[in-house]
């Protein structure tokens, strides 16, 4: 972000990093450093003139970090202004954000950020909305199956220890707004290796599945 301050330099990196390698190139940016210094067009521009295949437009300012919201309108002059695909990021909560985000931006995708760690379903979703399904709602199966693989890959990665406690945050969101789930948090502690994980998780996903039944 520090760059948005230098887009000379900027646009130098851009270059000797176009040269360099064959693979798409796209630039990621914030809308600027300050509400008074929006400067996401001028570094587009830059963007596009040095080789990028894409610019991705975080329609926040820096000084912002993640509070207040994502100022869309931003997007929408920048995609105005280059030829390059325009991705529009940033407070795009629900599935059907990422529609309301390209009509009024007329931008060429989108990027997901937090809402994809709460709901790793919202591009499924938005998929099927784009099919005109209609929105689809992951049911007991499709929790299972997410929790024990990111478990299995948390595990390889960073060891059965860590991803324990990993998984008490993420079991948290994945499990928000359903029925009983604040009684679910309390047998977290029981957590200690993959059968208690498997265990706890199937005895919450009973009482759902007698619930919903
Ligand atoms: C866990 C996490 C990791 C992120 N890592 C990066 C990163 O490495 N590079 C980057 O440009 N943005 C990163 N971001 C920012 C997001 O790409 C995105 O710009 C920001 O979250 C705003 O989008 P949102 O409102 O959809 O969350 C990260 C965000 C989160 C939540």
């Amino acid at each position: 972000a520090a760059l948005l301050k230098g887009l000379d330099r900027a646009g130098k990196i851009i270059s000797a990093v176009r040269v360099a390698c064959r693979v798409p190139l796209t630039v990621k940016i914030r809308s600027g450093w300050t509400a008074d210094s929006i400067i996401a067009c001028d570094a587009a521009k830059i963007i596009e003139e040095c080789g990028a295949d894409a610019v991705i437009i975080h329609a926040r300012t820096v000084s912002q970090g993640y509070s207040g919201s994502a100022d869309w309108d931003i997007i929408a002059r920048v995609k105005q202004e280059v030829k390059i695909p325009v991705i529009g990021n940033g407070d795009i909560i629900e599935a059907q954000d990422v529609f309301k985000m390209m009509e009024m931006t007329g931008c060429d995708g989108v990027m997901i950020g937090r809402a994809a760690t709460r709901n790793p379903w919202i591009f499924r979703q938005a998929l099927e909305l784009e099919k005109g399904n209609p929105l689809f709602e992951p049911g007991i199966p499709e929790r299972r199956a997410l929790i024990m693989d990111q478990y299995q890959g948390l595990t390889a990665c960073i060891g059965e220890r860590r991803a324990m406690l990993c998984m008490r945050g993420l079991l948290l969101k994945y499990t928000k707004g359903l029925p009983g789930s604040s009684r679910f948090r309390e047998s977290f502690t029981q957590i200690r290796d993959l059968d208690s994980l498997v265990s706890v998780m199937e005895s919450y996903f009973r009482v759902l599945e007698d619930k919903t039944a």
